[in-house]
C-alpha cells in the first residue's frame, strides 16, 4: 500500500505543553473559581479582544450556543436567508429559534452566499441574512450590507472558520451586526470546546451577557429567558495557552498550502479553492474541487481511495443542509434553485492541513491523490 501506516486526519488540534496548561490549572485551583466569568475567562476575553481587534466580545461554551444567542440578541424571527453549503449548526440554530431558513445559492468561486440571488428571496417575513465565511473565505460583505440596508435587515456571519481572517485590511468581524467564532478542537484556535460573538454595537453586550447566563441580572432579578452559554475556566485556561501557538501554526499551514498548490497546479480536473486577493487566510482548511469528467474519478472515489491509504480527507460540505430530511421539503430547498451549491457539494474535498505534516507527507498525499486516477 502506498500511503501511511498511521491515519492522517484532516486536522489535528493544537496542544500546549501539559506543564504550561498546568500553570493555569494551578491558578484555577488557587482561585476556587470554575465558571461564571472567572479569572481565566476575564483574561482570555481581553487577550482575544486585542488578538483579533474585536470592539466587543462575549465568550461561550461552544459556537452553536453563541450563534443561538446572536439570533436571540437581535430578536430575529420569521425567515432568515442563509446558505445550504455549511455545517448543520448554522441552519439548526435558526430552526431552534423557530425561524424558517430560506436557502440561497452560493457564488461558484467563493462558495459563500451569492448576493445576486438574495433579493429575490426577501419577503415581508425576512428579518436577517446569515452568511458563512466558509473555509475562511469572506462573504461578499459589502453587497450583503447594501442589500440589508435597503431592506432593513440584520446581518449575522458564521465565522467559525475565519479566525484572524481580514478583508480589505479589516478584521472579518468588522462586517455585519454580529460574527460567531467556533473554538472547537477542529478549529485553528480552540478552547477544547468553545466559541465567541464579536459585535460592533456596545449596547448589545449587556443583552448578550444576560442571555448566555439564564437572563440573570442579579440575585433577585431575572430579566430574559436566557440559556447557559457560559465558557468555563478549564476551557478559558486552555485557550490562553493555545493562543500564543496560533501564529506559528498558521505559518506552518501557509507553507503546506503553498506546497499543495504548487504540486497540484496544472493537474487536469483539480482546482484549488482560493481566497480573493483582498483577504488573508485563516489557514483553517485546504480545499480542492474535483471535476470527475476531467480527472477521471469522482470526488467520492478519490475520498475512498485515499482512505484506503490511511488519508482521511473530508467532504466539507456534503450533503447540503437543504437536503437533510428536516429541511428538504422547504420551497427554497428545491433542486433547481441551488445549482452551484449542489455542484460544489459533489466536488469539494478538504485535504489534511496541520503544522506537524512534513513536506514529504504532503508529497505522499498528493501522489496518492494523483496516481490513482
Ligand atoms: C461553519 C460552522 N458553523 C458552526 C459550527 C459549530 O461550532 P461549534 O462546534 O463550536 O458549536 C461549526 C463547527 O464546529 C462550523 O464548521
Amino acid at each position: 500500500m502506498t500511503g501511511f501506516t498511521i491515519p492522517i486526519m484532516v486536522t489535528r488540534p493544537l496542544f500546549p505543553e501539559l506543564s504550561e496548561y498546568s500553570e493555569n490549572l494551578e491558578d484555577i485551583w488557587a482561585s476556587k473559581w470554575l465558571s461564571n466569568g472567572g479569572i481565566q475567562h476575564q483574561k482570555l476575553e481581553q487577550e482575544l479582544k486585542s488578538y483579533i481587534h474585536a470592539p466587543n466580545i462575549s465568550l461561550f461554551n461552544n459556537g452553536t450556543m453563541a450563534l443561538m444567542t446572536a439570533v436571540q440578541s437581535l430578536r430575529l424571527q420569521g425567515e432568515v436567508i442563509t446558505t445550504p453549503f455549511t455545517f448543520p449548526a448554522t441552519t439548526h440554530v435558526l430552526a431552534w429559534n423557530n425561524i424558517t431558513p430560506v436557502f440561497c445559492d452560493i457564488d461558484p468561486v467563493r462558495l459563500t452566499i451569492d448576493p445576486k440571488k438574495i433579493e429575490r428571496l426577501i419577503t415581508a417575513k425576512t428579518t436577517a441574512i446569515l452568511g458563512v465565511h466558509v473555509y475562511g473565505i469572506p462573504c461578499h460583505v459589502e453587497e450583503i450590507q447594501r442589500i440589508a440596508d435597503r431592506h432593513g435587515l440584520r446581518v449575522i456571519y458564521d465565522a467559525a472558520h475565519a479566525f484572524t481572517t481580514t478583508y480589505n485590511g479589516n478584521p472579518i468581524a468588522d462586517f455585519g451586526d454580529i460574527s460567531m467564532f467556533s473554538f472547537h478542537p477542529t478549529k485553528l484556535f480552540h478552547t477544547g470546546e468553545g466559541g465567541a460573538l464579536v459585535y460592533s454595537d456596545p449596547n448589545l453586550k449587556e443583552r448578550i451577557e444576560y442571555l448566555k447566563n439564564f437572563g440573570i441580572k442579579n440575585e433577585e432579578e431575572v430579566l430574559l429567558p436566557g440559556i447557559n452559554g457560559k465558557m468555563g475556566e478549564l476551557q478559558a485556561a486552555m485557550g490562553r495557552k493555545v493562543l500564543p501557538l496560533v501564529a506559528k501554526e498558521q505559518q506552518a499551514r501557509k507553507k503546506i498550502r503553498e506546497q499543495y498548490t504548487h504540486l497540484l497546479q496544472n493537474t487536469k480536473g483539480i482546482q484549488v479553492v482560493t481566497l480573493p486577493d483582498s483577504a488573508t487566510a485563516s489557514e483553517q482548511y485546504f480545499c480542492i474541487r474535483i471535476c470527475a469528467s476531467e480527472f477521471g474519478e469522482s470526488r467520492d472515489q478519490v475520498h475512498e481511495r485515499m482512505r484506503a491509504s490511511n488519508i482521511f480527507t473530508r467532504k466539507y460540505f456534503y450533503p447540503l443542509v437543504s437536503d437533510y430530511p428536516c429541511y428538504s421539503a422547504l420551497p427554497s430547498a428545491s433542486r433547481d434553485s441551488l445549482c452551484q451549491s449542489r455542484k460544489a457539494a459533489m466536488e469539494v474535498l478538504c485535504l489534511p492541513l496541520y503544522g506537524l505534516l512534513s513536506s514529504s507527507d504532503i508529497q505522499t498525499i498528493v501522489n496518492v491523490l494523483k496516481n490513482g486516477a
